[in-house]
């Protein structure tokens, strides 16, 4: 399989240290965040990637990544986003890479220790949504299941004010290539972005969305708070005492 990271965007909500690069090249402990996801990718076998990059310091990921060899990765490649169209509309970017496959796609802010290797072995079709259960579930994606049959997810809903599960579904997606067309049909939510819960939704109506829950560490690094939590876990894990 091949995969999809979306590093794009200007991370507003980490001004002003995304005022000299982009968010993804921050670090996170010793490494540049976008390290995380590039390395959950390659222990799962997925070496053939595609960074979706945007915003005025694109460049600085040639930098840093060069061709990817030392992270493991056998071909990489970098398509720029014009504009701040969503996560979804990034994600339309990768069409002809994925060439008519399958592909997993990582939010380039999450960091996790969890292994997706097995996910993505057995993956045939549809879609899988990695969940996994947090304390301030209304900052995310939060399944909203069925009270007849809890393991069966209605639908998903973007940072809803009342959550209706205790659960976040994390930015890690297993997509068949049906994810475009959903992309194609969707329309634009209340912010403006075409959502990626919308493209999730759409799998649910199918009946083709499976979901698993995410084991071991993860979180966002998209705001303080959460940069931070990510910075002292990992370096818990490198022996440093914080
Ligand atoms: C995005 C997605 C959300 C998901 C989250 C995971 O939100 O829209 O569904 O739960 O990533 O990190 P963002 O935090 O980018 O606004």
């Amino acid at each position: 399989m091949k995969g999809v990271i979306l590093a794009g965007g200007l991370g507003t909500r980490l001004r002003p240290l995304t005022l000299i690069t982009n968010k993804h090249l921050l670090p996170i402990y010793d490494q540049p965040m976008i390290f995380y996801p590039i390395q959950t990718l390659v222990m799962a076998g997925i070496k053939d990637i595609l960074i979706v990059v945007g915003g005025p310091h694109a460049g600085h990921f040639m930098r840093v990544l060069k061709n990817g060899k030392d992270l493991g990765i056998k071909h990489l490649e970098f398509a720029y986003q014009e504009g701040e169209g969503g996560i979804a509309a990034a994600l339309s970017l990768a069409e002809d890479f994925a060439d008519n496959n399958p592909i997993t796609f990582i939010l380039g802010d999450n960091t996790t220790d969890a292994d997706i290797g097995p996910s993505v072995a057995k993956f045939k079709y549809g879609s899988v949504a990695f969940l996994k259960k947090v304390p301030d579930p209304q900052r995310y994606g939060v399944p909203v299941f069925d009270p007849k049959d809890k393991n069966k997810i209605l639908r998903i809903e973007e940072k809803p004010k009342k959550p209706k599960s205790a659960y976040a579904s994390t930015g890690l997606y297993i997509f068949d290539n049906q994810c475009f067309e959903f992309i194609r049909n969707g329309t634009p939510s209340a912010r403006g972005e075409l959502e990626i819960t919308d493209v999730q939704n759409q799998y649910i109506s199918q009946g083709t969305l499976k979901w698993e829950l995410l084991k071991g560490f993860w979180t966002d690094a998209g705001k303080f708070e959460s940069l931070f939590a990510a910075n002292q876990y990992w370096a818990r894990m490198r022996g440093i005492k914080t």
